[in-house]
């Protein structure tokens, strides 16, 4: 078969052909891949720079996908960290860490979705008890999983959600997916009396924000859960002590290994659902698997999908 091959964490993946897998443990299954989401965790994954990664090489990238089961039904699967992912005609899973689809859904748009929107989805189902009526800031809410953080916030209804970024033009977009306003980072006192931050950026930007949001607060008393999820402005953010003095503010992280792996699968089918019936809007591109070379590196805003 053919497959995406990295041979060094520098190095970038190949189109060549790769021996086929063969189920070895009990309940593995050899099945086809559709489709598979170029996410930054499969770059994390592959290039050492996720602290979940295994560091084995030769390695096929490739942590989630759409694939088609042997029985002949589409699955969405999350891959442990393994040599062979998903960027692959054929891959091995464990059924276990997948949810079957329903028939006629777009493999493309589940394959773009899912790592994205499970972000904030289990943020605020798994790792927080968020209730309706609260008060959301996303921070970083132009990037996929900050525009679906709007969306998924309003599905399990915030009273308000401030989406904030660097980019203007971006910005404005989002009010068409229910943002109530859009700030930029150094507009962030405006969302001084939200009762929880879903933070993409973290870095200088997220440090930078929570001085002048905290002593905007009407009350400073009361609760705010800052949510760190994902640092694209950088891994360290240089966060004031008073921060944590000067209002009842509580940082925790929403990822792998502080959110079980069971609590992330249990919540695949009502995502799932939610994507495949149009709840959330998704930017993807399909990209052939032989173009896996230019698009590793391709900058651009759409969710890039492999298809085998
Ligand atoms: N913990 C989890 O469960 C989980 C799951 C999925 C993703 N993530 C993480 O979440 C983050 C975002 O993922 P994504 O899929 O949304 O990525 P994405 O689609 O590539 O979007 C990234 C966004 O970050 C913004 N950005 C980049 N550099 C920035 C900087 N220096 N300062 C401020 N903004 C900057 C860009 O905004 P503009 O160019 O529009 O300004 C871009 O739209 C990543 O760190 C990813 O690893 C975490």
């Amino acid at each position: 078969m053919h497959a995406a091959v990295i041979t060094a964490p520098d190095a970038p993946p190949v189109y060549r052909d790769h021996p086929d897998p063969a189920a070895g443990h009990p309940g593995e299954q050899v099945v086809e891949v559709l489709a598979a989401g170029l996410h930054h965790l499969t770059r994390g994954r592959a290039t050492g720079g996720h602290y979940s990664s295994g560091g084995v090489y030769p390695l096929v990238p490739g942590m989630d996908g759409v694939v088609r089961d042997q029985e002949g039904n589409l699955r969405y699967v999350v891959m442990d960290d393994t040599p062979l992912g998903t960027f692959a005609e054929r891959t091995l899973i464990d059924p276990r860490r997948s949810v079957i689809l329903p028939d006629g859904i777009d493999p493309v748009r589940i394959a773009a979705a899912m790592n994205p929107a499970m972000s904030s989805w289990v943020a605020l189902r798994r790792r927080i008890a968020f209730q309706a009526g609260q008060r959301v800031l996303v921070l970083g809410a132009t990037g996929n999983a900050g525009r679906m953080a709007v969306q998924i916030a309003k599905l399990f209804g915030a009273a308000q959600v401030i989406a904030a970024g660097r980019d203007t033009t971006r910005l404005k977009e989002l009010t068409a997916l229910g943002a109530d306003e859009t700030i930029t980072f150094d507009e962030a006192e405006q969302a001084a009396d939200v009762d929880v931050v879903i933070d993409y950026v973290w870095g200088e930007p997220a440090a930078g924000a929570m001085i002048p949001m905290l002593t905007a607060r009407a009350d400073r008393g009361r609760p705010l859960t800052w949510i760190q999820i994902g640092s694209v402005a950088g891994p360290a953010a240089p966060v004031p002590s008073m921060a944590l003095r000067a209002a009842r503010l509580r940082i925790v992280g929403s990822g792998i290994g502080s959110v079980p792996a069971r609590d992330f699968i249990a919540e695949l089918p009502e995502l799932a659902a939610a994507v495949a019936a149009g709840a959330i809007d998704v930017r993807a591109r399909a990209v052939p698997l032989a173009e896996v070379a230019r698009a590793w590196t391709a900058e651009t805003g759409d969710r890039v999908v492999l298809v085998p």
